[in-house]
């Protein structure tokens, strides 16, 4: 991140200002934003919720979200007084036709007291439904109107499948112009994320054998511990195709196959992704058992700690057929990737929290070595681990030491936390500050996302025509249910341990 360009004045309204993303992710990333000297000069905060709150209540909220959440808690009283005076918070009803008048009122005396209209980034952390009435008001307020300053940012979910989507597009575009709605997601923020277009076209060492020639196939993995926490009531609704797969773990493969763009512009490199996801293979409805797994958890322990089952959990139905967990085999039709396989897998309360994507290389082409030496000889690979111990891991085979010709693998390894000093920024930090800079880069335009949609509706569609049978299906703290397994060992492989828990 840079502070070389002044920034302009900026009022970011947060609607659902008083819920769980706002004290979690977005406060928390907005103090840390002060604190490194990131904001503007004139920066104000104004929280939209329907509750009406006591503003000291709501503040002592806010503290306690930073206190837990943040990656730097309040340290200092002044920086957090300066915090908090960038603070208002506004209850609006968006059900009532007539609301709003409170929050343009309010936006009003903020810019008079600047003496200047700032830039205003309106951010949608609500439900879908709810959107659309807080885009109809602010288009009622005329507080939107100019393309080059005002902006929209949306949270997912971003439409439950293709259909509402477009609508939800559609919608939106009757309102506002393309480059003012930004759609989030937050795994784009992430610096392992975004190293990823680093790692691949920064270095000609890697990219000559990033293709077909030379790969034997992709691992994505994104496993969490925890299960639906308090977000049940949405969860079950939602299930892990939609809430990881469609936009987290496509875009990560998005990343890993596209194509090297020929600058940095934003439409330029969101491009080069769109044509991955137009050239997934789309998934036919008779094979879809073969290449697509869900499951679900029952009770277990997850590292030791027992965990009760998915359907005990707390607002979800008993008799669930939401899936927690999802794996697939994706196969991209173009001239890099024809015949490469992509497996994909996420899921809750799993064994370990880790996400990274392994790059599994061919077998040399002519294998000279005698048969002892080779016995225990293992594929090249790449492992760039987005989380945690951030960093990529090179596996090599080598002479092991001895009179001995053996081979035997080892790892060439890089870690953030000891290549670099400075600690990195969280996601939505980086991410509300493009936003705040208008740089679209990293969200996802209309067709990214109805092409993602694309990719999983068909799945959603017969997932949902046949309920599955044997639900529950994998025990909370283990790697997810057999079928997983089988749909790799069918072709010949094996999800790899990921690293770092891998046997010795
Ligand atoms: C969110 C999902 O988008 O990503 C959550 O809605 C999930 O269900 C979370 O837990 C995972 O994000 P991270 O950054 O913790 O990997």
């Amino acid at each position: 991140m840079s502070k070389s360009t002044p920034l302009e004045a900026t009022v970011m309204v947060i609607f659902g200002g008083g819920g769980d993303l706002s004290r979690r992710k977005l406060l928390p990333a907005l103090y840390n934003l002060l604190l490194d000297g990131y904001l503007p000069e004139h920066f104000a905060i104004v929280a939209v919720a329907r509750k009406k709150i006591d503003h000291k209540d709501f503040l002592a909220r806010i503290r306690e979200g930073v206190d837990q959440f943040s990656r730097r808690p309040v340290f200092d009283e002044a920086l957090w007084e300066r915090f908090t005076e960038t603070f208002s918070y506004v209850s609006e009803d968006l059900a009532d036709p007539a609301s709003g008048t409170v929050l343009s009122e309010h936006l009003r005396e903020i810019e008079s007291k600047w003496g200047r209209r700032g830039n205003r980034l309106y951010y949608l952390a609500i439900p879908p439904a709810t959107m659309e009435l807080a885009a109809k008001m602010l288009q009622r307020l005329g507080v939107c109107r100019d393309c080059g300053r005002d902006r929209l940012v949306v949270e997912k979910p971003f439409g439950r499948d293709l259909s509402s989507a477009r609508e939800l597009n559609l919608f939106l575009s009757s309102m506002f112009v393309e480059p003012q709605i930004y759609r989030i997601d937050h795994y784009l923020g992430k610096e392992t994320v975004q190293n990823i277009l680093a790692f691949r076209f920064a270095n000609s060492l890697f990219e000559p054998v990033w293709d077909r020639r030379y790969v034997d196939h992709v691992q994505i993995t994104v496993a969490e511990t925890v299960g639906v926490e308090e977000r049940g009531e949405y969860y079950d609704r939602a299930g892990s195709l939609r809430d990881m797969v469609q936009n987290h773990l496509l875009q990560i493969l998005c990343l890993v196959a596209m194509e090297p763009p020929i600058s940095f512009d934003a439409d330029e490199i969101r491009n080069k992704k769109v044509d991955v996801l137009r050239a997934i293979r789309p998934v036919r409805t008779e094979e879809i058992h073969r290449v697509a797994v869900r499951g679900q958890y029952r009770k277990g322990a997850v590292q030791g700690i027992p965990a009760i089952g998915y359907r005990q959990e707390h607002n979800v139905s008993d008799v669930s057929t939401t899936e927690t967990y999802a794996a697939f085999t994706f196969h991209i039709d173009n001239w890099r990737w024809q015949g490469v396989p992509f497996y994909l897998r996420t899921g809750k309360r799993l064994q370990s929290k880790v996400s990274e994507v392994s790059i599994i290389f061919r077998s040399p082409p002519h294998q000279f070595f005698p048969s002892a030496a080779v016995e225990s000889w293992q594929p090249n690979r790449i492992v760039i681990r987005i989380q945690p111990e951030e960093g990529i891991d090179t596996r090599i085979q080598v002479k092991q030491p001895g009179t001995r010709l053996l081979l035997g693998a080892a790892d060439m390894q890089f870690r953030y936390r000891e290549a670099f000093k400075a600690s990195a920024p969280e996601a939505y930090e980086t991410l509300l500050l493009d936003a705040i800079r208008g740089d679209a880069t990293l969200f996802m335009r209309a067709d990214q996302v109805e092409s993602a949609w694309q990719v999983v509706t068909p799945i959603l569609e017969a997932w949902e025509a046949v309920p599955p049978a044997d639900f529950p299906d994998y025990p909370a703290g283990s790697w997810g249910p057999e079928a997983a397994d089988m749909m790799l060992a069918r072709n010949g492989h094996s999800w790899l341990q990921p690293t770092g828990l891998e046997e010795p």
